[in-house]
């Protein structure tokens, strides 16, 4: 039985930062192990912080849900702080995902973290 919160079902019906940042700084892309879905996040850098973030998933609702919530969480954080953005916290933010589907805000993480990791080595690993 799936039983999805009114905030994934918010997310997943009217996903937020859909697409892709022109010239990004940093574009992470995963793929979930568990079930093939795959995820590209798209990150613009200003004084440290995250001014712009964008995403395309190719995955099932909880996939798409968890990934808006992630680019919601991260938009005017700084690098660090983004960093700080886990699986736990994505699914918290979305009131919990039922427990078969957790594995799927493993994307919306892993993707961010991608991204960043991807614009540090871009721009030099820095602070
Ligand atoms: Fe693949 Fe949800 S079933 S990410």
């Amino acid at each position: 039985m799936n039983t999805y919160s009114d905030k994934v079902m918010d997310h997943f019906q009217n996903p937020r930062n859909v697409g892709e940042v022109e010239n990004a700084d940093g574009v992470g892309e995963v793929g979930n192990p568990t079930c093939g879905d795959m995820m590209r996040i798209s990150i613009r850098v200003k004084e440290n912080r995250i001014d712009e973030i964008k995403f395309k998933t190719l995955g099932c609702g909880a996939a798409i849900a968890t990934s808006s919530m992630t680019t919601e969480l991260a938009k005017g954080k700084t690098i660090d702080e983004a960093m700080q953005i886990t699986r736990a916290s994505v699914a918290e933010a979305l009131d919990g995902l039922p427990p078969e589907k957790m594995h799927c805000s493993n994307l919306a993480a892993d993707g961010l973290h991608a991204a960043i990791n991807d614009y540090r080595k871009k721009h030099g690993a820095g602070e």
